[in-house]
């Protein structure tokens, strides 16, 4: 059932466990993710990047969305939340159709233009109620990484600098903020990426709640120190993404006179409901509904 994104939030960061933020673009990842938090009776929170919105268009993936909430997630809270918000038309139809939360990411513009648009979002979205997320630092892609190796690029110019959090949050006055801890987006297995000195700093100054992105191919001991240091909320796109596709190169590989698209498509359905499930049961919102 989608409730206010406040209520999950606050609730999180009060009894410090994470709620995990899964990017959707069709039927069967909400599905997926939906199913998940109800059979875990935890809240979620289900999030559409720009691109994930052109994939069909605004009113058919928010109608989605709301509908798989309100009938199969009717059980457990759900709110839903516009990821990496660059564009300020979207942000603001997504605002307009209902959207609970919204991230205006304006991490790569200068200091005082990311304050002045963040702000600016902000006031939208409270006018309407709703929570703002805004992003300080930068959290690379794939592109990213491959700079990051070959030395065009370093992570230390790239993470939250506390202080610059302090003012950054007064002035803007956002909801949640997103911060550059050494997370990629992307999976990128084996290397503990999270500075927790650093997020502890973060979480000491600054008081509204923080948000981990990149996720993705992060160990159940980082998710759960990095929680235990201050993030409550956790967003997760590739990990499904994974299992979708492992799950369809199988499926089809297994059947491959099937032509029915539920068939063929309900074998990574399942696989994204456990991943979410496992994430879920590792971020501590197990019965939290
Ligand atoms: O905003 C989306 C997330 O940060 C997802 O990152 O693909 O590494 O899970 P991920
Ligand atoms: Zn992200």
């Amino acid at each position: 059932m989608i409730v206010p994104i406040k209520q999950i939030i606050n609730k999180a960061k009060q009894k410090r466990y994470a709620v995990g933020a899964f990017n959707t673009s069709n039927l069967e990842i909400t599905l997926a993710i939906v199913r998940a938090a109800v059979k875990m009776k935890s809240p979620v929170i289900i999030q559409t990047s720009e691109s994930a919105i052109g994939y069909s268009n605004l009113e058919t993936l928010f109608g989605l969305m709301t509908n798989v909430a309100n009938t199969v997630g009717r059980s457990v809270p759900i709110a839903i939340h516009l990821d990496h918000g660059k564009d300020l038309a979207t942000i603001k139809d997504c605002i307009k159709i209902g959207y609970n939360s919204v991230h205006i990411d304006a991490s790569e513009k200068d200091f005082a233009t990311n304050i002045r648009l963040s702000r600016q979002v902000a006031d939208w979205g409270h006018k309407k109620k709703i929570w703002v997320q805004a992003e300080l630092g930068s959290i690379l892609g794939k592109e990213g990484m491959v700079k990051l190796e070959t030395g065009e690029i370093n992570m230390k110019d790239l993470l939250t600098d506390p202080y610059q959090a302090i003012d950054f949050v007064a002035k803007t006055k956002v909801d949640t903020l997103a911060i550059s801890v050494g997370t990629i987006h992307g999976s990128f297995k084996g290397i503990e990426r999270v500075d927790h000195t650093l997020l502890k700093k973060i979480a000491a100054l600054v008081n509204i709640p923080l948000v981990l992105h990149g996720g993705s191919g992060l160990n159940a001991g980082t998710f759960k120190k990095s929680i235990k240091n201050g993030i409550s909320v956790i967003n997760i796109d590739t990990n499904l993404r994974l299992a979708f596709k492992n799950a369809l190169q199988k499926s089809i590989k297994q059947s491959e006179n099937l032509v029915d698209p539920r068939k063929i498509l309900a074998p990574s359905t399942e696989a994204m409901q456990k991943e979410v499930e496992k994430m879920i049961h590792i971020f501590g919102s197990t019965n939290k509904a």
